[in-house]
């Protein structure tokens, strides 16, 4: 993995939101990680850790406060021009959590998914652009048909898959799926997420999948990033995180899973996580390099006792 280029890199990534004269809410405060080619990074926390935020200042829905975003050798964090603005809009795409809120109701499937090809003008004939809607359609499991229909005659699940044609019709390098499955039912979060890898053995594209718990993202991550309170504790290969757990709140999240061995489940024990009675303070870490890929937020003294 190291020896491969980075994707994307996040560096020191700050956003904070002024809510008025006395008060700033550091959302994102000073996060940084990679994205590899072709891997899916999970960005896991709790509600309010600013997960969404990340995401959003990535593909500059936000101007990022401060830090730099760097995405494909192209710095996107600061002011863009014409052609790096292109250059994000086709190159990296975004699938929403609720499909129902980002899918125009009075527009055609085949429309929806056509948007950025429309936009960015990446068609020669109108056969061209149904060709690439059909094709795509295909990958995500619809059908032709389906290009004629609203999206009000789909069900949650295909609406999701809507949302994953219209992001692969750009064939993106990176997509940012934000709690894509959440609302999904359990059964359906599988099935969306299978589909999600087959894509990505077939494009090779990379994904920021984000998600509020560990159990999601165990299974479709190459990498992981715990973020808490606007910091990334913790960041590693799935192996390195479930396995080989550093920091306190990783580990609360890990013991936080139901464990499908009865006998196991038994002997769980959920660790609590209190910040504010821990004493431990996330301005004063520093991203401690513990092999590979894997950083724990720490000073040396959290790091030595954490290790015991
Ligand atoms: N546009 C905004 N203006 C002010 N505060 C915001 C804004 N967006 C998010 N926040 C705040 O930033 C924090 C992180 O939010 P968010 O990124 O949505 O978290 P998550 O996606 O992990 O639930 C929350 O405290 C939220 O209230
Ligand atoms: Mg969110």
């Amino acid at each position: 993995m190291e020896d491969k280029k980075p994707l994307l890199t996040v560096t020191n990534l700050k956003q904070h939101f002024k809510i008025n004269r006395k008060f700033t809410v550091k959302a994102v405060d000073g996060v940084t990680f990679e994205i590899f080619p072709g891997e899916t990074y999970g960005l896991v926390g709790e509600s309010g850790s600013g997960k969404s935020t990340i995401g959003r200042s990535i593909i500059r829905l936000y101007k990022p406060t401060s830090g730099e975003v760097v995405f494909n050798g192209v710095t996107i964090s600061g002011q863009l021009s014409k052609k790096d603005t292109t250059h994000l809009r086709t190159r990296m795409q975004m699938i929403f959590q609720d499909p129902m809120a980002c899918l125009n109701p009075r527009k055609k499937v085949m429309d929806i998914i056509a948007q950025g090809l429309d936009i960015h003008h990446l068609y020669k004939s109108q056969e061209e652009r149904r060709v690439k809607v059909y094709q795509i359609l295909d990958m995500v499991g619809l059908a032709s048909e389906h290009a004629d229909r609203y999206p009000h005659q789909f069900s949650g699940g295909q609406r999701q898959r809507i949302g994953i044609a219209r992001a692969l019709i750009m064939n993106p390098d990176l997509i940012i799926a934000d709690e894509a499955i959440s609302a999904l039912d359990v059964s359906i979060q599988a099935q969306v997420v299978n589909l999600m890898k087959d894509i990505q053995k077939q494009t090779n594209t990379a994904y920021l999948f984000i998600a509020h718990d560990l159990s999601m993202v165990k299974y479709i991550s190459d990498r992981i990033g715990v973020l808490h309170l606007g910091h990334l504790v913790e960041t590693g290969t799935k192996e390195e995180i479930f396995s080989n757990p550093i920091h306190p709140y990783t580990k609360s999240l890990l013991s936080a899973i139901p464990q499908a061995n009865p006998i196991v489940e038994k002997k769980r024990v959920a660790l609590t996580y209190d910040y504010g009675k821990s004493g431990i303070d996330y301005n004063k870490g520093e991203n401690k390099h513990l092999g590979g890929t894997h950083y724990v937020l720490a000073t040396t003294e959290e790091l030595e006792l954490w290790k015991k």
